[in-house]
């Protein structure tokens, strides 16, 4: 088998990777370890950044988005039980978020994909990626228990936190950064009409809390549990009555109903600080992990193709390596802004220690301030809604 750009991992970063060198007539194959079901199936994020939302419509994948997506306009900050707005439109230029599933745009990147003859391989394993440092890199992969190699001019590791391509990069080339939380967030998805128009995230002595949407009759809600937790020891009761109570303010009600998916995901920083070596680049959760608090996660793996596709770009069309060179550097600018805005919330929402402690009244204390300044609102808001690219090149 050969391509010019061998990509591994079908989640959204290969699969945007894969529609837009395609725009430009850059061919590319994608190779996926696990089903087609198994992929468009894995609920994860629905935060979509104004970034992200552009280039979707760039691409012209955006129809099944903007008629089932919700567009949100502002965001509800709640701390022992005080809520304040803040409003994304009027502090950042109107710039907006959406909310639709992680699952639902890599169902639309797949169908555009395979609809205009795209190959993708689903159930293969990349086993090895070898030769990088050449111009005629090459992985190795499995299907049906056969070896089989992909010669490309380039190799683009998508392929998530568990993949083979922060493996492959030598040792040497890099610093690695992490951070583990003592804590986990509890994730449902229920069958009721969500019980706000907006996002809630919320600070409350019994831990953190999340009220997020995505329908006007699906919600998605999550909160924070002991690392050790595990699912069985939430029934639908505990957590509605956990869910109401480190949701509540004075005047709001927590609607319940059917819960038909309950995960627990675990909370970690990792970083990376050189996202290539030779003809091997890596992008999205391949290359790092954010904290989930603020949705960061999918736009930062789609902001990392942007520059990727760049990259490919200036080389396919100008013969250009400048900007290859730099994909690292541009990249990790985003990313690092990320990685603090990320970390923020989540230390500013969690329960990290006894209620009344000093890490409880600096994080208090952040709070009150977002209450009075219109600065600090920005700050949020900007970070939230994401920075322009412009703001980093
Ligand atoms: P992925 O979506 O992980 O895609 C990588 C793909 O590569 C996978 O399909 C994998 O099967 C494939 N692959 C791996 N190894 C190989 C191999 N050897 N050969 C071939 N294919 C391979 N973010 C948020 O913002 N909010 C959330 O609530 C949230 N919840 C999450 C819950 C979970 C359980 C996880 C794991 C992540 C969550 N995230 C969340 C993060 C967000 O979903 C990711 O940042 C996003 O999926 C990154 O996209 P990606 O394309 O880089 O990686
Ligand atoms: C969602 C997930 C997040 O991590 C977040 O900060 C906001 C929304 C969601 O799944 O809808």
């Amino acid at each position: 088998m050969k391509t010019q750009v061998g990509i591994i991992g079908a989640g959204p970063a290969g699969l945007v990777l894969a529609n837009w060198l395609r725009k430009y007539g850059i061919e590319s194959v994608i190779i996926e370890l696990r089903s087609r079901e198994y992929v468009e199936g894995r609920v994860r994020a629905g935060l979509v950044e104004q970034n992200t939302k552009d280039i979707l419509k760039e691409l012209g994948l955006d129809a099944r988005m903007k008629k089932e997506g919700i567009v949100h306009d502002g965001v509800y900050l709640s701390f022992d039980e005080e809520r304040v707005h803040i409003p994304f439109g009027e502090l950042t230029g109107g710039r907006t978020i959406s909310i639709y599933g992680q699952q639902e745009i890599v169902k639309d990147l797949t169908d555009a994909w395979l609809q205009e003859g795209g190959q993708l391989h689903f159930e293969t394993k990349a086993t090895k990626i070898v030769d990088f440092d050449t111009k005629n890199p090459k992985i190795h992969f499995e299907k049906d228990g056969e070896e089989e190699i992909m010669e490309c001019d380039f190799v683009a590791a998508c392929d998530g936190f568990h993949g083979i391509g922060r493996k492959t990069l030598p040792h040497k080339s890099f610093q690695s950064y992490d951070i583990t939380y003592p804590f986990s967030w509890l994730g449902i998805l229920a069958h009721v009409a969500p019980s706000t128009d907006e996002l809630i995230y919320a600070y409350h002595e019994n831990g953190f809390a999340l009220h997020s949407l995505r329908s006007e009759t699906v919600s998605r809600l999550y909160i924070q549990v002991d690392n050790d937790e595990s699912v069985d020891n939430w029934s639908d009761d505990r957590i509605w009555s956990e869910l109401s109570k480190r949701l509540a303010t004075p005047g709001f009600e927590l609607e319940e109903g059917p819960i038909f998916e309950k995960g627990i995901t675990p909370m970690r920083s990792h970083m990376i600080d050189s996202l290539q070596s030779g003809r091997l680049f890596l992008s999205g959760d391949a290359a790092h992990i954010v904290p989930p608090t603020g949705g960061k996660g999918m736009n930062l793996a789609i902001a990392d193709v942007k520059h990727l596709v760049d990259a490919f770009v200036d080389f396919y069309t100008n013969n250009s390596e400048v900007k290859m060179e730099s994909y690292t550097r541009i990249a990790l600018q985003r990313i690092w802004r990320a990685q603090d805005f990320s970390n923020f919330m989540t230390k500013l929402f969690h329960k990290q220690d006894a209620h009344g402690s000093f890490t409880y009244r600096l994080q208090k204390a952040k709070f009150d301030y977002l209450k009075v300044s219109r600065a600090y609102k920005t700050t949020i808001a900007e970070n939230y809604v994401g920075l322009p690219f412009e703001s980093f090149e």
